[in-house]
């Protein structure tokens, strides 16, 4: 595994090998867990070569966000994807002029309801530094989880709507034996908010299970998954079922695929997860316009 610091690198790297073998591109802020490395061999599966980066991007956190916290542990993180056949890690100390960028890109949709409408300039954050590692890898797939279901969307509009030519693909959520979704911000959480946020996996297994005994109420959905978080003592930041493509809101579930969405404060960490509702059994239609906000 060859590890690049800097832009230079790791286009010089890769130049020679682009023209005859594909890219898988993994990007990441690092303090790896299960939930990236099933990305990492989902990369390896796709592509000749695997490519992980690892930067924490303070684009996309807001004053006050845990930016300076938030977990660096970049040795084993670098033993751990040698250990799994990554080929190429990238780990910039910066990827923007010393004075922020003077262009960056901005999600039109999408990006006001859910962790948007909480984290402000968030997304826009996520889908500058994914443009610029794109246009520094130019990877023919690129990998993103459905833990972050809302960022997985709103990267797919931006490659459709730029036109890029990457095609992006989406990997399930990885989750702990009881349920909780691995999270880098795991490790925030002590042996007591570890037992409470086990409510928020509870409750969207609640509301999805509710869903496939035939419920489709969206307002009684939300109520079973309230009641489990009430009693949990967690007060969610949001608990919404949304359309899954378009993000809309919904009233009643029907043939188009829907999303349970939950983001809530648990100690020190601030924790979101999703789960598909019912329909999502059947294919998928492109796009649906129920309800839009
Ligand atoms: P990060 O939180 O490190 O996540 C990197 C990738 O791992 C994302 O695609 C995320 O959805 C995926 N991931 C995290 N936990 C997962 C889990 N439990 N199961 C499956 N996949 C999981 O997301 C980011 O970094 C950043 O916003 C980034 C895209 C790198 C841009 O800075």
């Amino acid at each position: 595994m060859r590890i690049a610091r800097t832009t230079a690198e790791i286009r010089r790297q890769l130049k020679p090998l682009r023209s005859r073998q594909t890219i898988a591109f993994v990007p990441t802020m690092g303090c790896l867990h299960a939930g990236h490395m099933s990305l990492i061999e989902k990369a390896g599966k796709l592509a000749d070569i695997v490519v992980v980066s690892i930067y924490v991007n303070p684009l996309q956190f807001a004053a006050g966000e845990d930016l300076d916290a938030y977990p660096r542990t970049f040795d084993k993180d670098a033993t751990l994807c040698r250990n799994a056949g990554v080929d190429f890690l990238f780990h910039p100390a910066t990827l923007y002029p010393k004075n922020g960028p003077t262009i960056t890109l901005k999600a039109t949709q999408l990006s006001d309801c859910l962790c948007g409408a909480s984290r402000p300039g968030h997304f826009d954050g996520v889908i500058t530094v994914v443009n610029i590692l794109f246009n520094m890898i130019q990877p023919d797939f690129a990998i993103f989880g459905e833990k972050d279901w809302q960022q997985l969307a709103i990267i797919r509009r931006m490659v459709e709507d730029l036109q890029m030519p990457v095609e992006i693909v989406g990997s399930d959520i990885i989750r702990e034996a009881d349920g909780l979704a691995m999270s880098s911000r795991n490790r925030y959480l002590s042996d007591a908010d570890r037992k409470q946020a086990l409510a928020l996996y509870q409750a969207l297994r609640a509301m999805q299970q509710s869903a496939l005994a035939g419920e489709k109420h969206v307002k009684t959905l939300k109520s079973v998954a309230q009641n489990i978080l009430d009693a949990a003592d967690i007060r969610p930041e949001y608990l919404d079922i949304r359309c899954a493509h378009s993000l809309t809101t919904k009233r009643m579930l029907n043939e188009q695929p829907a999303r349970a969405f939950i983001a809530a404060r648990v100690g020190k960490a601030r924790l979101i997860d999703n789960m598909p509702l019912a329909f999502n059994t059947t294919p998928e239609p492109a796009s649906c316009t129920e309800d839009s906000r």
